[in-house]
C-alpha cells in the first residue's frame, strides 16, 4: 500500500476525531448483556467470518459480510504490525489465533507479529521496528496503560495509524481507534452478582482475596476498581490482593501463600482471569480448601474462555465475567473505513455475557441497567473460543 495514502488517511482520521472532541477514555457504561448469547450469535472457533461477535456499535455490525480491505481488493498486500502483549493466558491464545485468521495471507495481509512477553520495553521496541519497516498499520494491545506518548508521535510522524486493541492507554490520544472491553464494568458486574449471590445465599460475612492480573494493565486496573467499589459500598472485608500476572503459575503461587497466610478466615476468592483461577483451584485442592457451587470459597473468574466455562459447569469456578477476545473482525472493520476516507468509531466496545452455573439469580444491575446472567450449557461451551 502507498505510503503517501496512508499518511493522508491518517491525518484525516486524527483531525476528524480532534474536531469530534474524542480521546476520552472508554465510556462508564457500555450496552452489554442484556441479551444472552445465541447459537446464531456465538463465534465458531475456526471460522473467520463467523469469528466476529456483536460489538455495541454500528460501525462493527456488518463486518464479516464485507469484502477484504480496499487494497487486497485491487490486488495489494496490506502490512500490518501487531504488537502483541504475550502469550500468558488461554484468552491471549483466542485473541492471537482472531488475528491470525483475520490478517491473513489468503485474506491480502502481511502480519508482522511480535509475541512481547509481557515486556513494555520490548514492546515500544516492536512498534519502532514495524515504524522501520514501514508499515501500513500497527496494531497495539497495551502491556500497561502509560508510557505511550512519545513512540505513538512518532508512528504519527511517519504516517502510519495506530489502532489499539484490548488494554487501553491512558496517557496518549495518538491513535486512530481502539476496540476492547470495559474491564471496570467487568469487575462492577462481579461485585454486584456476589452482592445478590451473598445476600441469596445469606452469607453473613464477606471475606476476600484477590488475585490480580499483572501490575499496571488497564484489565487489572478496572477490574481492581469495579470490584472495590462495590466491596466498600457493601462493606466486605478485603483481606489481601496480590498480582498473579495473568498467569496459572501466579495464580497458584499467590493462593499457595494465602491458604498459608489465611487459613480459615476467607469464604470468597476473585481471580483477575480463568488461569489465575485455574491455579488457584489448584493450591486450594492441595490444601484442603473446597471451593465453588458446593464449597466454602466462592470462586469468582473473569474472561470466561471454553477451559473457564468447562469449570463453571462442573460447579468450580460460580460465576465468571466474560472479556471477548475476538476484536480482529472491527479491527479490520477500521482499516476498511480509513482506507476508503472515513473515520473509524474512536472506541468500538466488545458484548461480553456474565456465566454462572446455577440458576439462583436469573439478573444483575449494573451501572444502572438489568443485565442477564447467562447459566452454562454445552452448546455455550463449544461456541465459546
Ligand atoms: O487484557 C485482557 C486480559 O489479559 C485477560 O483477562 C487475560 O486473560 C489476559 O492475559
Amino acid at each position: 500500500m502507498k505510503k503517501k495514502l496512508v499518511s493522508a488517511v491518517l491525518c484525516a482520521a486524527m483531525t476528524a476525531t480532534m474536531l469530534a472532541g474524542c480521546g476520552s477514555k472508554p465510556a462508564e457504561a457500555p450496552a452489554t448483556t442484556t441479551d444472552t448469547k445465541t447459537e446464531a450469535e456465538a463465534p465458531a472457533a475456526d471460522d473467520a467470518a463467523a469469528e466476529a461477535p456483536a460489538a455495541d456499535d454500528a460501525a462493527a455490525d456488518d463486518t464479516a459480510a464485507e469484502a477484504p480491505a480496499d487494497d487486497t481488493a485491487s490486488g495489494e498486500v496490506v502490512t500490518i504490525g501487531f504488537a502483541q502483549v504475550g502469550h500468558e493466558s488461554d484468552w491471549r491464545t483466542a485473541s492471537t489465533k482472531s488475528c491470525q485468521t483475520v490478517f491473513s495471507a489468503e485474506n491480502g495481509y502481511d502480519l508482522q507479529f511480535v509475541d512481547c512477553d509481557n515486556d513494555s520495553a520490548k514492546q515500544i521496541e516492536a512498534v519502532r521496528g514495524f515504524i522501520q519497516q514501514q508499515v501500513d498499520y500497527i496494531i497495539i494491545d497495551p502491556i500497561v496503560s502509560t508510557g505511550w506518548d512519545t513512540v505513538l508521535t512518532e508512528c504519527e510522524e511517519a504516517g502510519i495509524p495506530v489502532i489499539v486493541i484490548d488494554r487501553t492507554i491512558d496517557d496518549s490520544d495518538k491513535y486512530v481507534s481502539w476496540v476492547g472491553s470495559n474491564f471496570k464494568t467487568e469487575g462492577l458486574a462481579a461485585g454486584e452478582w456476589l452482592k445478590a449471590y451473598a445476600a441469596a445465599k445469606g452469607m453473613e460475612d464477606v471475606n476476600v482475596l484477590v488475585i490480580e492480573g499483572s501490575t499496571g494493565a488497564s484489565a487489572t486496573i478496572g477490574r481492581t476498581d469495579g470490584f472495590k467499589e462495590i466491596a466498600d459500598a457493601e462493606g466486605w472485608n478485603i483481606i489481601d490482593s496480590q498480582s498473579g500476572d495473568f498467569t496459572q503459575a501466579g495464580g497458584q503461587e499467590v493462593m499457595e501463600s494465602y491458604c498459608k497466610s489465611y487459613e480459615g478466615q476467607f469464604n470468597v476468592v476473585v481471580c483477575q482471569n480463568d488461569n489465575e483461577a485455574f491455579g488457584a483451584m489448584e493450591a486450594m485442592k492441595n490444601a484442603g480448601v473446597s471451593y465453588g457451587v458446593d464449597g466454602d470459597v466462592v470462586l469468582i473468574s473473569f474472561d470466561a474462555c471454553t477451559a473457564g466455562l468447562e469449570e463453571v459447569m462442573a460447579g468450580n469456578i460460580t460465576a465468571d465475567f466474560e472479556c471477548n477476545p475476538l476484536a480482529a473482525p472491527f479491527v479490520e472493520d477500521v482499516i476498511k473505513t480509513l482506507q476508503s476516507g472515513g473515520t473509524p468509531e474512536k472506541e468500538v466496545f466488545m458484548v461480553e455475557h456474565w456465566y454462572v452455573k446455577e440458576d439462583i439469580l436469573s439478573d444483575i444491575t449494573v451501572n444502572g441497567e438489568k443485565q442477564e446472567l447467562t447459566v452454562v450449557t454445552q452448546e455455550i461451551i463449544d461456541a465459546q473460543y
